[in-house]
């Protein structure tokens, strides 16, 4: 008898599952991003939504909830209802540092199903144009020569911009000062105006400002030049060898969402990153497209659980503090 009960619950749970997948989606969905609209997660986050609303058929928004490194806005996209109606948008910051720096009270693999692998970009270390500095290497004498340390932008402890403050830090002994901000988005605002030293910022944040020369690049983090930024040197060029991060984003739904689901939403993502109008904008902002045998949501999973043994030794070692 009880194996007869269970047979015909597991059958319903299948069919529900499978009913749900095939009317969805019947209603708007939500992307969830972690940080300040203007910032580098929330623009990227729009351009992707107006595409994979073809796709998908209905309209799909975008919701900022911010705060504490962008953990706040991954932890409600995650206990939301497992129906694919909000998906969380996020990166090597909120999907992988934060665990290593919070008490999450999730588990950032245990509790989301990896969706797709976003565009990524190196960071490029910015400062305010008064700073008496003109190449990276008198950057940091003028860092380490100041009797206080340096003002640093975050999107809050955790996030990718504090992350690569901590390796800069690292890489070079000298101390900073962060300033936690919404994202890095406000923060930019605060960097053009002189009111806070520098940033070690996503490349697609930056690049305007520096093309527009309301603030100074100096090095990305990567070990080729930007195609979208050629006349910024590599950090290896500019005397910080292996100074290297390449700041990747993503797209994750809450754990239990039906794999048809799953499979829809990839599929939309997949056709906005193959769509040429798409690509040229991102692009354009310095951003690389995932290459196509890192598209598909296992692909995602076995890519952030890679980075969680990279990144969490050196992240934990800092003893990052918070309140
Ligand atoms: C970060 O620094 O983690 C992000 O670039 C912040 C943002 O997207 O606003």
């Amino acid at each position: 008898m009880r194996r007869t009960i269970l047979a015909a619950l597991t059958a319903m749970l299948a069919f529900g599952g499978t009913a749900l997948a095939e009317k969805f989606p019947s209603r708007p969905i939500t992307i969830v991003v972690p940080f300040a609209a203007g910032g580098p997660s929330d623009v990227m986050a729009r351009i992707l939504a107006e595409r994979m609303k073809t796709t998908l058929g209905e309209t799909v928004l975008v919701e900022n909830v911010t705060g504490a490194g962008g953990s706040i806005g991954v932890g409600r996209a995650l206990r939301s209802p497992a129906d694919g109606y909000t998906v969380s948008f996020g990166h090597l910051g909120t999907h992988v540092a934060n665990g290593a720096v919070y008490k999450l009270g999730y588990d950032l693999v245990a509790d989301l199903e990896p969706v797709a692998l976003l565009p990524s970009n190196p960071m490029i270390l910015v400062s305010k144009n008064a700073i008496p500095a003109k190449s990276l290497k008198e950057l940091i004498e003028w860092i380490k020569a100041k009797p206080a340390p340096a003002t640093a932008v975050t999107a809050g402890a955790g996030s990718g911009s504090h992350i690569a403050g901590l390796y800069l830090e690292n890489i070079t002994g000298a101390k900073l000062q962060y300033v936690p901000y919404r994202g890095t988005g406000p923060a930019m605002n605060d960097l053009v105006a002189g009111q806070i030293d520098l940033m070690v910022d996503q490349l697609s944040n930056s690049i305007n400002q520096v093309r527009a020369g309301t603030i100074r690049g100096y090095a990305v983090t990567d070990t080729k030049r930007a195609a979208s930024a050629p006349d910024i040197p590599t950090t290896d060029e500019a005397g910080l060898p292996g100074f290297h991060m390449t700041l990747w984003s993503g797209l994750w739904v809450p754990k239990g969402t039906p794999k048809d689901i799953v499979t829809k939403l990839n599929a939309a993502a997949v056709d906005a990153l193959n769509d040429a109008a798409v690509r040229k904008q991102l692009e354009n902002l310095g951003l690389a497209m995932p290459p196509k045998e890192k598209l598909s949501p296992q692909a995602l999973g076995d890519w952030q659980k890679a980075e969680i043994a990279k990144w969490w030794p050196m992240i934990k070692a800092a003893n990052v503090k918070v309140d």
